[in-house]
């Protein structure tokens, strides 16, 4: 018996060493899969797969057979490096796992079937690749953002006559060998690219749904043919002139027959509204006050284009309050007149002008000026962002204002929206951007702002590492922190109306002021765009509850705002600003692993601590603190807005009265601003 146990033992253990590794070969065999059996998973994948019919477990022969190799494969010593499955009448989808099967894959065709589906996902990890044909399929959706980092070999990529949507990846630019780019006869949409790589030689985005002007640098390499039938893509090298920001359609000459009666209509309907506002007017303000600024310019332009009805009018609407005349913003020294009694040609006039278009005087700090002046101004194409295309103006007062081409923003009429831009206008704060003008037409909408040179605080942090990156120490940081965190505080106190008061968050969205005061900008619009594109657009919606539940609320700004302070702590760019994961550092996952293993010193951007104003350590492992209880996954947990505002301001406090004795940038300059609480400004 005794003998008999040992030997059962032995038996029993290799049975459960078999039982238990069973199920681990079983998951490792698609890893190893052969050639054979992939190209079968391909073609199962597909409908109508006659074609292939020589694919098949039962051939006789292996797929790289060096006399007879599978239909469609192309074989180099025994391994595919191509595909040829063009114009196969194939259906359905190509099976991605299949596909990822050929590492060793240099070109892929597909084209000419009717294949359908998201491009497959597998296709990033096909490092070898470097042709890509699907052209003339019913292939769909949207390339991921990181699409050409991944795939940086590609030299020839056919995606022409499908159904692909959304923006083309800004990517692209990290596709350094990439020859021919064919994406014509899609729905991708959205502004063209900046740049492109200079590899390029072959580019075609016809007939597609783009928007905005052809970058310069696009235009200076590729002719019309390269942008046809984008019906709201202008400038050069198309014949569209683009109808603004700066260029209204003022001149009737370009304009067809049908769009002449339009505006005809509109000017009329104009006139008619204009008049009664004036009486309106004249009735209801005893005392109007006028503004001087502008005249100069706007006049002759105006006088010679229009009637003496216009050039009597400042406003459409009596919508502005006095200002308070303690307000502390900047004032660029065009000082208001009050009560002069002199007459100005604004917004009014200037839209008349332009037929059907007019400019919208929301905030008049900066002087008022009209479209007129935006035409004359020389301006320079700033760069697209999730909401549009901004520019860059500089007009004959010297003002230079961003103009921002918003894109998506018809979830409300016309009305609606220039209240709540005229709410926007009111608002008052150091740390806040606050618009000087909008223009509005349903096609398109553009807001005006003052232009702020330093840019914003996310290229400061990761652009071209230049003086302002280098000026980043701790206590500019933590005014930085303060400024936004004051600056989220107001807007929640003045728009709390909103579910969510700023939406849009992040380091891109806050530029720096010429002390690097902070500015919020593109704060308050989830009223204004459309449902189907906030969560594309808004940073808010990137906050966890809102990924799970698509709700946000005010705790999802204490999330952004939570990112951008670990953001600014690390240094590191934040993999939460991409739609993908691949990319960035997840600073909050960083940040919680380093509180829980008690290493947060790691984390702190070099760039700080090895300078002479260097953080205590105390004041660091505080504000990551908050950051990273800004950033809980459970926005319950979440401190409120205020309290976050709280905690930095202490942070920052301390901090400041402990560098005042050895460092010139101890917060001196912001002292006047620090007591412009939240509220002070009443709208
Ligand atoms: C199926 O494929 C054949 C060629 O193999 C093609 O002629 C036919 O049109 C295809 N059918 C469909 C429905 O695509
Ligand atoms: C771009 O594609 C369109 C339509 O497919 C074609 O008419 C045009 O000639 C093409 N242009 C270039 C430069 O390839």
């Amino acid at each position: 018996m005794a003998y008999i146990f040992p030997s059962f033992l032995f038996f029993f253990f290799l049975l459960l060493l078999l039982l238990l590794l069973s199920p681990l070969m079983a998951a490792s065999a698609p890893v190893q899969m052969s050639d054979a059996a992939a190209l079968l998973r391909l073609k199962s994948s597909f409908g109508n797969a006659t074609a292939l019919s020589k694919w098949s477990s039962s051939s006789p022969s292996p797929p790289c057979d060096p006399n007879t190799p599978w239909p469609g494969l192309i074989c180099f010593h025994g391994i595919v490096t191509g595909l040829r499955l063009q114009g196969l009448g194939l259906t359905g989808t190509i099976d991605a796992e299949a596909l990822a099967h050929f590492p060793a894959l240099r070109t892929a065709s597909f084209a000419q079937n009717s294949l359908s589906g998201a491009l497959p996902a597998a296709l990033t990890g096909l490092n070898a690749l470097k042709s890509l044909y699907l052209s003339n399929n019913a292939f769909s959706g949207r390339l991921p953002e990181s699409f050409f980092s991944s795939m940086s070999h590609l030299k020839k990529l056919f995606l022409d006559n499908n159904s692909f949507s959304g923006l083309i990846p800004s990517s692209i630019i990290n596709a350094t060998r990439l020859l021919e780019l064919r994406l014509d006869h899609n729905k991708f949409d959205g502004s063209l690219p900046p740049t492109l790589p200079p590899s390029i030689k072959v580019f075609n985005i016809s007939y597609n749904n783009l928007t905005g002007p052809v970058p310069e640098s696009l235009a200076a390499l590729f002719n019309a043919s390269s942008f046809l039938a984008n019906p709201n893509l202008c400038g050069p090298p198309l014949d569209s002139a683009c109808p603004s920001p700066l260029h209204p359609p003022d001149n009737i000459s370009h304009i067809k027959r049908k769009d002449t009666m339009l505006i005809l209509a509109f000017l009329v309907l104009i006139i008619i509204m204009l008049s009664a506002a004036l009486i309106f007017i004249c009735h209801r303000r005893s005392d109007p006050v006028f503004d001087t600024v502008g005249v100069g310019i706007a006049g002759e332009t105006n006088e010679a284009a229009t009637g003496a009805v216009f050039t009597e009018q400042k406003e459409p609407l009596p919508l502005h309050q006095p200002q308070e005349p303690g307000s502390t913003h900047k004032s660029s020294g065009s000082s208001r007149a009050g009560g002069s009694g002199s007459v100005s040609v604004g917004s009014v006039s200037s839209g008349a002008i332009a037929g059907v278009t007019e400019l919208v005087m929301v905030n008049e700090d900066r002087g008022v000026f009209g479209l007129p002046d935006l035409m004359k101004a020389s301006a320079e194409v700033l760069g697209n962002g999730g909401l549009g295309s901004a520019y860059k103006a500089v007009m004959a007062t010297g003002l230079s204002v961003a103009v921002k081409r918003v894109r998506d923003m018809n979830r409300v009429g016309k009305e609606e929206f220039g209240t709540e831009l005229q709410r926007h206008g009111r608002l008052r704060h150091p740390n806040v951007l606050t618009p000087l003008a909008y223009h509005y037409r349903k096609e398109e909408k553009l807001i005006v702002s003052e232009y702020v040179p330093k840019g914003s605080l996310l290229y400061v942090l990761h652009g071209d590492r230049g003086p302002n990156h280098m000026a980043l120490t701790w206590p500019t940081r933590l005014k930085i922190a303060r400024g936004i965190a004051r600056g989220t505080s107001y807007l929640h106190a003045e728009l709390r109306s909103l579910d969510c008061p700023h939406g849009n968050l992040k380091s891109g969205n806050v530029l720096l002021g010429a002390d690097f005061e902070p500015l919020l900008v593109d704060y308050g619009f989830l009223g204004l765009i459309n449902t189907s594109q906030a969560p594309h657009a808004m940073f808010a919606f990137k906050s966890p509850e809102s990924l799970l539940h698509r709700h946000v609320s005010p705790k999802s700004d204490v999330y952004c705002l939570g990112v951008v302070l670990l953001e600014l702590l690390t240094g590191k760019f934040p993999s939460q600003y991409l739609s993908n994961t691949k990319g960035g550092t997840d600073v909050v996952q960083w940040a919680n692993s380093a509180i829980a293993e008690r290493r947060e010193g790691e984390l702190l951007d070099p760039n700080i601590t090895c300078t002479e104003h260097a953080p205590s350590g105390a004041e660091m492992v505080r504000l990551l603190r908050v950051g990273s209880a800004c950033t809980d996954p459970n926005p319950e947990k979440r401190p409120e807005m205020r309290e976050v505002a709280e905690l930095v301001e202490e942070i920052a406090a301390a901090a400041i009265s402990g560098e005042s004795t050895n460092s010139g940038d101890g917060g001196g300059d912001s002292d006047g601003s620090a007591g412009d609480n939240p509220g002070v400004f009443d709208g």
